[in-house]
C-alpha cells in the first residue's frame, strides 16, 4: 500500500475555510481549495482533513457514513481513517492524501503544500 508523504505543517500554506464553531463534533465540511476537493472532519473536538476523492474509483468518499474516525465511501464501501487518510478496507488499497489542520482565532485552517 502507498503511504502519502505527509505535508509538513511547518512549510504548509494554511488557508482559512470557515469558523470551527460551524463544524461540531462528528460533523464535516466539504470545501474546494485551489481545485482540490477537501473534507474537514471534527472528531471528538479535533479537526482533520483528507482529500474528498476515493482512491478506489474517485468517488466522493467524504459523503459517506462516518463511524468514529472511519469514513465509508458511499460508492463501494471502502473505509479510510479520516485522521490520516490511511486505507482500512477493500476495495481500495491506496491511502488518500491528508492535510494538516489547525484552528486559530476560531477559524479552521487547512495546510496545503507550498507553491513552487
Ligand atoms: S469509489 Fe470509493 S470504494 Fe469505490
Amino acid at each position: 500500500m502507498i503511504t502519502y508523504k505527509p505535508i509538513d505543517s511547518n512549510t504548509a500554506e494554511f488557508i482559512a475555510i470557515g469558523p470551527a464553531a460551524e463544524v461540531g463534533s462528528g460533523r464535516r465540511k466539504l470545501v474546494e481549495i485551489d481545485g482540490l476537493s477537501i473534507a474537514v472532519f471534527n472528531i471528538a473536538g479535533s479537526y482533520y482533513a483528507i482529500a474528498d476523492v476515493c482512491s478506489h474509483d474517485d468517488g466522493p468518499v467524504a459523503e459517506g457514513d462516518l463511524y468514529d474516525a472511519e469514513i465509508e465511501c458511499p460508492r463501494h464501501g471502502a473505509r479510510f481513517d479520516v485522521r490520516t487518510g490511511k486505507v482500512l478496507s477493500f476495495p481500495a488499497i491506496v491511502d488518500i492524501p491528508s492535510y494538516p489542520v489547525k484552528v486559530e482565532n476560531g477559524e479552521i485552517l487547512v495546510g496545503l503544500p507550498p507553491e513552487g
